[in-house]
This record gives structure tokens, sequence and C-alpha cells, in this order.
């Protein structure tokens, strides 16, 4: 299997909601949750946490608590990012959101699919998994093969996915200025 590399491998991600029940390697899961040790930081504190989650049950309440979220009981793999709050107070957030993307752009390199999810509850998986008060769930992430969905509504959704143009998001040298010469 080929490994991507990063300019398709931001290409070729997209967030995926539908998932093969195929379990993943290990030494993949390892692979790709080492790339968010490499992430940079602030100060270099790592002020993150990640709890891989593979059991069955676990994962279907997990997803019992996603309105968006659902499909969390049918990826193989769903990653909680804890961010440590106490180690790094102003910056936890950022940085375990950087390791997160990190832990996405490996996944996508290995043709896996994930999805950030943003609306949980905290508490419940907190109790569940056993996380310290000193961390906040900064995001979920969804991790598995990709389950291609056949119907056009589907296919209509995961390929129509707006993006600004480069002119509305970048200025050059000051706010506003959008010409450059490239
Ligand atoms: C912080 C964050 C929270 C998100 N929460 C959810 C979510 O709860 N459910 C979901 O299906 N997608 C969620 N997404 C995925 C976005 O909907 C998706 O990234 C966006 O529509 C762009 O599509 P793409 O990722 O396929 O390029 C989230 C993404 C981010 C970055």
């Amino acid at each position: 299997m080929t490994v991507l590399d990063i300019f398709r491998v931001f290409e070729n991600r997209k967030s995926s909601r539908h998932y093969l029940r195929t379990p993943i390697p290990d030494e993949m899961i390892h692979k790709i949750v080492n790339a968010a040790r490499l992430a940079p930081s602030a100060g270099n504190i790592q002020p993150w946490h990640f709890i891989v989650v593979q059991d069955k049950q676990k994962r279907e309440k997990i997803a019992q608590g996603c309105i968006y979220g659902k499909f969390l009981s049918q990826s193989p793999v769903v990653i909680i990012a804890c961010g440590d709050k106490q180690a790094s107070s102003r910056w936890y957030a950022v940085d375990t959101s950087i390791a997160l993307e990190h832990i996405v752009l490996a996944a996508t390199a290995y043709h896996l699919g994930t999805c950030w999810i943003g609306m949980f509850d905290e508490e419940e998986i907190r109790t569940m998994v056993s996380i310290p008060e000193n961390f906040e769930i900064v995001a979920l992430l969804s991790l598995g093969y990709i389950r291609e969905k056949r119907d056009f509504w589907a296919k209509i959704l995961h390929t129509i996915r707006p993006r600004k143009k480069l002119k509305d998001i970048v200025s050059w040298e000051s706010y506003g200025k959008t010409v450059h010469k490239i």
C-alpha cells in the first residue's frame, strides 16, 4: 500500500461518516497516533492525551451522546482528544487540535477516513473512560476504513464541500489587500 504525499493528503482528506467494520491493524493505529507526538505546541508543553476507544459498547455509548456523530458506533476506532488545561491554560485547545489534525492527516495518508466531532456528552465520556479533572475533551474523532455511500444524495454531499476563495481568506501585507503577483 502506498502512503500519500502531503499535498495528496490535503486533497484526499474529507470527513467520512460511513465506515466498514474492518478493524484497523494495531501497528497502523500506533503509527497514526504517533503523528500527534510530533506536533508543535506552545512552550513544547504537549498538553494533550488521546484515548483510543475500540470497545463496541463504549463507542455506542459515545455515539448516543452525539447529535451529529451517530456514526461513531460504526467506525472501528474513536479517538477522544483531551487537553490539559492546567498544564497550558492558554493553549491547550489549540495544541490539542493541531495534534489531532496530525492524526487526521496521518490517517488520510493510510487511506483511512476520519471525522472530527465537536458536540458530545463530555461528562458521560469523562466518567466512562476515567478522564482526570485537569483534562477537557477538545474533540472526538472517528477513524476507520471508508465505506463509500452509493446513494445519490450521499454522493453529492460528499463531493460538494464548498471552500472560500483564496482571495477571501488571505491578504497580502495588510488586511483586505488581496491582489498578489501570482
Ligand atoms: C471542530 C470540528 C467539529 C466538527 N464537528 C462535527 C460533528 O459533530 N459532526 C460531523 O458530522 N462533522 C463535524 N465536523 C466536520 C465538518 O462538518 C467538516 O469538516 C466540514 O463540513 C468540511 O467538510 P470536509 O471535512 O469533508 O472537508 C467538525 C469539524 C471540526 C473541525
